[in-house]
Formats: structure tokens, sequence, C-alpha cells
């Protein structure tokens, strides 16, 4: 096929997708699903730069799995597989990190924060080259664009340097892909401190919402949300940053531009707003979570929809690694 390619994955760490994961990836992992090739991932090689017990992670991953069918992503018209299951970007990350710099590699803003959280000796070797593993998850699908939220922005940056690099040290082989990141929803924050992007690993529990939890939890989140001393609902990043990201939530989710919501609130408290933001997000998770179900409680199927992804997935990045090996030299 000739039409452009897409390559994302997600993380399987928390079990539960969090509201800037949907917003800012899987969402634009759906739209993407038609007009191009694409292959879809849950990343448990990246999971565990991290400690992760082994039986949660494998859990966890069919949990991720089973979201991602949720949000509607068809295996018939897109590739959706489980990153270990396809060895080649192990196999094509090895060549990657041989090509990267070490002070490059230093200078990923992720491991920095990352490794603070756990004590920079504690944090292992596999966190420091996540980076590149991740150039490898690109690279060997020769993909165009990379939908990904703001936070990934630099890692696609990486990709396209080293994607440069082979190309004028072995010759034309890897496609320099770009990062696909939808403006209005590339960074969602964290509720109650709403500077700071929602995040699986330092999000409160109060600050995240999970896809997963029972609606009536979210809608409580939503109601506590920190907003500001002011009465106008407006977006308005720097002065309204609580008030903006509920905005962004709101538009998103309902499809309703934003400046119609400022024109539906003028006048009326934080509390009413709120109270819709809440309304529709419990319509969206509701519908969700049973479909969710559906697909986690047929476990056999689950394995056969992963296993034709993973065998979909191989007839590209096989074909990829062949001739970056043959390139390099093996
Ligand atoms: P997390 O950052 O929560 O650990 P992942 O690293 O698995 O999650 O990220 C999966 C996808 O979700 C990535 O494309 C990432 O850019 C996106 N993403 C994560 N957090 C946010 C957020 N708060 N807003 C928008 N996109 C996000
Ligand atoms: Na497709």
């Amino acid at each position: 096929s000739t039409r452009p390619r897409v390559l994302s994955g997600i993380q399987p760490t928390a079990g539960s997708f969090h509201l800037g994961n949907y917003l800012g990836a899987v969402r634009q992992y759906v739209a993407l699903q038609d007009a191009n090739d694409a292959f879809y991932m849950v990343v448990d090689l990246h999971a565990i730069t991290v400690p992760q017990d082994p039986a949660e992670l494998r859990a966890n991953t069919r949990v991720s799995a089973a979201q991602l069918l949720a949000a509607g992503l068809d295996p018939d018209r897109c590739a959706l597989f489980v990153q270990s299951h396809v060895p080649e970007h192990a196999q094509l990350a090895w060549v990657m990190n041989c090509l990267t710099g070490f002070g490059e590699a230093s200078r990923m803003t992720q491991f920095k924060d990352k490794s603070a959280k756990q004590g920079s000796d504690s944090a292992s070797v596999g966190l420091f080259t996540y980076p590149i593993l991740q150039v490898a998850d690109i690279l060997v699908y020769q993909a165009n664009a990379v939908p990904v939220g703001e936070d990934q922005r630099q890692h696609v940056e990486l990709t396209r340097d080293l994607a440069q690099r082979f190309n004028s040290r072995f010759g034309d082989t890897f496609t320099v892909p770009e990062a696909y990141i939808v403006k209005e929803t590339a960074k969602i924050y964290d509720l109650q401190d709403p500077t700071v992007k929602m995040s699986k690993s330092a999000s409160s529990p109060k600050g995240i919402v999970n896809l997963l939890d029972p609606p009536s939890q979210t809608a409580k989140k939503i109601k506590s949300a920190v907003t500001d001393t002011g009465t106008e609902v407006r977006f308005d990043e720097k002065e309204k940053p609580g008030v903006s990201n509920l905005l962004a939530i709101h538009s998103a989710i309902s499809g309703t531009p934003v400046a119609e919501l400022e024109e539906r609130f003028a006048g009326r408290m934080y509390g009413d707003f709120k109270k819709e933001v809440a309304e529709v997000l419990v319509d969206f998770v509701t519908p969700f979570q049973q479909r969710f179900h559906e697909f986690h409680d047929d476990p056999a199927e689950l394995d056969r929809t992963l296993a034709k992804g993973a065998a979909k997935a191989r007839e590209v990045a096989s074909v990829t690694l062949a001739t970056a090996y043959d390139k390099v030299g093996f």
C-alpha cells in the first residue's frame, strides 16, 4: 500500500488510561486509522523500564488493549498489537543505541523527570535508553506520522535526527517522521494542579481522571477541580488554567466549540459549568466502560486479535529490519 504510515504506542503501566492519554493520543489513533496504514501497540517493553510485577504487567497489557478497542480501534482497519510480540523493535533499537550520543540521550527531559522521581542512581539504564527504543518503534514501520501528546515532541525530534543520521551514514533507508499533535488537546492538565500535565505517575488520585474509574467518582473529581478566585468561564491558559483545562476537556468530548461554551456559561457560576463537564464525561465513560468489558471479558478473542495484529506488524517490521541490518554490515 502507498498510504501514509502511522505508528504510536501507549504504556500499560497503570491499567486504566487517563483523560490525557485519551484526548492527547488515543482519540487521534482512532481518527487516523482509515486514511493511513496505522500501527498501534501496547508498549510493554517500555513498561519494564521501571519495576513491574509480572502478573500485573500481563493483566494491564490486556486491559490496555481492551481499552484501545473500546475507544474505537478496529483490528481490520489497523494493526493492534503488543510491542514484545514483535521482536524487531528491540533488534532495531540496538542499532539506534549505537548511533546515539551519550550526551544527546542525556538531554531527554522525560528521563530527567522520571529518574528524579526514582533517585537517579536506582533508575535503570533501560529508562535512560527508552527514547531510543521509541525511535526504533517508529522507524521500523517507516512511519510518516506519530500521533502523540506534547510531552512526546522531543522524542519524535530525536527520531527524526537518528533517521537522518542513519540515512546519511548508510544510505537512504528510513522515512523521517513527523509528530502529529492536536493543539487543543496536546496537554491535558492535572485537575488539582492545572499548571502540570495529568500523568499516571505524578498526578494525585484527585487530579487524574481514569477512563475506568467509576463514573460517579469522575463526576466528583471534576466538581472538586481547582479553578481560580474569579467567576468568568473564559479560556485563558495563563490567568485561568483550571477553567481553561475544563473547557478544553468539555469541548473535546462534547464537540462543542470553546467559544460556544463561553457564551453558554456567561454570567453563570463555576458550579454550573463543572456540573455540565461532569455530565459530559459521565456520558462518555459509561458506554466506553461497557465496550471495554465486552472486549476484556473475552480473553480468547482478545488473544486472537493481538496475534493477528502482531503478524501484520511483523510483515512490515521484518522487511525494514532486514534492510537496516544489511546496510550496517550484518
Ligand atoms: P503517561 O505520560 O501518563 O505515563 P504514556 O507515556 O503511556 O502516559 O503516554 C501515552 C500517550 O498519552 C502519549 O502520546 C502521551 O503524549 C499522551 N499523554 C500523556 N499524558 C498526556 C496529557 N496530560 N495530555 C495530553 N497527552 C498526554
Ligand atoms: Na488503517
